[in-house]
């Protein structure tokens, strides 16, 4: 049967459909598991999304993905995901990424074991539990899967423990477009603005719900923004800033309501110009299934296109369960999936 850690993953569901001369009827669905609950699982398959009363499942597994990314590809997207997120302390172990921000967020204060360290990986764990000792910081070292289950053998046997899985996901660019929520002849109003810190380069008004919600980006973070990053990823340190705000580029949605911060978003564009990275997405929960977030996304989306990018990614903790059931909805699919470990204390 199905768990918690089968969310975000392809499966197959043998459900009962009926009954006929005493006998059950079976159908089979394939697809992409986006919500598990004790009463219904929820499939999202290439007909659409498929809701299933447990009670009709006969047998349901998980299934490989359609392809699996290569090593390459995955080191690729790791790399681009660090440019996106940069720690300001950093070192390196042959391939493998040292990373440390005054403890701010388990990425950026995290090894990333991608390629050769260059010494057995016993004596590369060791360097990895010394370079953080000496910074008085716990050794985390972030393991992509399948790419680096070695290195996750080597810290099963030292009793490293592991966070709950995260799920990288991408998906190409242009999104979809969204299904529209404004009446005729109230179509949402884009309008550009320069893009300086501080001012907004792109809003979007529309006469939904949210009739005086505007969605603007800009190249630096509000201290509102700074203020909903720190309740969702702890206080901020002077590290925290550089790793928000030390690329490139970078825009910072921010969505306000009768002059109230609702919606955030960030949005990076790195590797080499490709990947747009979204991250710190975030609604109000009186703001939320308003379709807020969708937004957000959409408007980071269409200038990480006007910047370059082919594909978004993004990173989600698999039992966030409303947030990937809206990346899914985004049309985001697992790349591949990490485990932050930690060392013993
Ligand atoms: C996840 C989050 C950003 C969604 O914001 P939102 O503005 O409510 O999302 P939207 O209204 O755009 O949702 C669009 C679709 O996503 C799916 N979805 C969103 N929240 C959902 C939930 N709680 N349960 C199931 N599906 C959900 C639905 O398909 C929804 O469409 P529908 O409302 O027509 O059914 C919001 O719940 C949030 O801020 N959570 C806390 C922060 C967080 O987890 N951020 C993501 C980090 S990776």
């Amino acid at each position: 049967m199905l768990r918690q850690q089968d969310v975000g993953h392809r499966i197959v569901v043998r459900r009962i459909v009926g009954i006929r001369e005493g006998r059950p009827l079976f159908s089979d669905a394939l697809g992409e598991l986006v919500e598990l609950s004790e009463t219904h699982l929820t499939l999202s398959t290439a007909q659409g999304q498929l809701r299933v009363p447990v009670a009709q499942v006969h047998r349901a597994k998980r299934v490989p993905p359609t392809r699996r990314p290569t090593a390459a590809a995955v080191v690729a997207l790791e790399r681009a995901a660090d440019e996106a997120w940069p720690a300001p302390t950093r070192g390196q172990l042959g391939d493998w990424l040292l990373r440390a921000a005054d403890g701010w967020t388990g990425r950026a204060n995290s090894a990333l074991p991608i390629g050769d360290p260059d010494r057995p990986l016993p004596a590369a764990v060791d360097a990895v539990e010394r370079w953080y000792a000496e910074k008085g910081q716990p050794p985390i070292i972030n393991t992509p899967l399948p790419l680096a289950a070695p290195v996750g053998a080597e810290l099963d046997t030292r009793g490293w423990a592991a966070r709950p899985p995260v799920l990288v996901q991408t998906a190409p660019l242009p999104l979809p477009a969204p299904a529209a929520s404004s009446p005729p002849g109230t179509a949402p109003v884009a309008r550009p603005i320069p893009a300086t810190a501080g001012q907004p380069d792109t809003a979007v008004a529309d006469a939904d719900s949210w009739s005086s919600a505007v969605v603007e980006l800009v190249a630096a973070p509000s201290a509102e923004w700074l203020a909903v990053a720190a309740g969702r990823k702890g206080d901020l340190p002077d590290a925290a800033r550089h790793v928000l705000t030390a690329v490139g580029q970078v825009r910072f949605a921010h969505v306000y309501d009768d002059g109230t911060l609702v919606a955030v978003g960030r949005g990076t564009v790195t590797g080499q110009g490709r990947w747009l990275g979204l991250s710190l997405i975030e609604v109000l929960p009186v703001a939320r299934r308003q379709g807020l977030a969708s937004r957000v996304i959409h408007e980071l989306a269409a200038w990480g296109v006007s910047a370059g990018a082919t594909h978004a990614f993004l990173q989600v903790e698999q039992h966030n369960t409303a947030a990937v059931a809206l990346y899914r909805r985004l049309g985001f699919t697992t790349h591949h999936t990490y485990l932050t470990r930690v060392a013993p204390h």
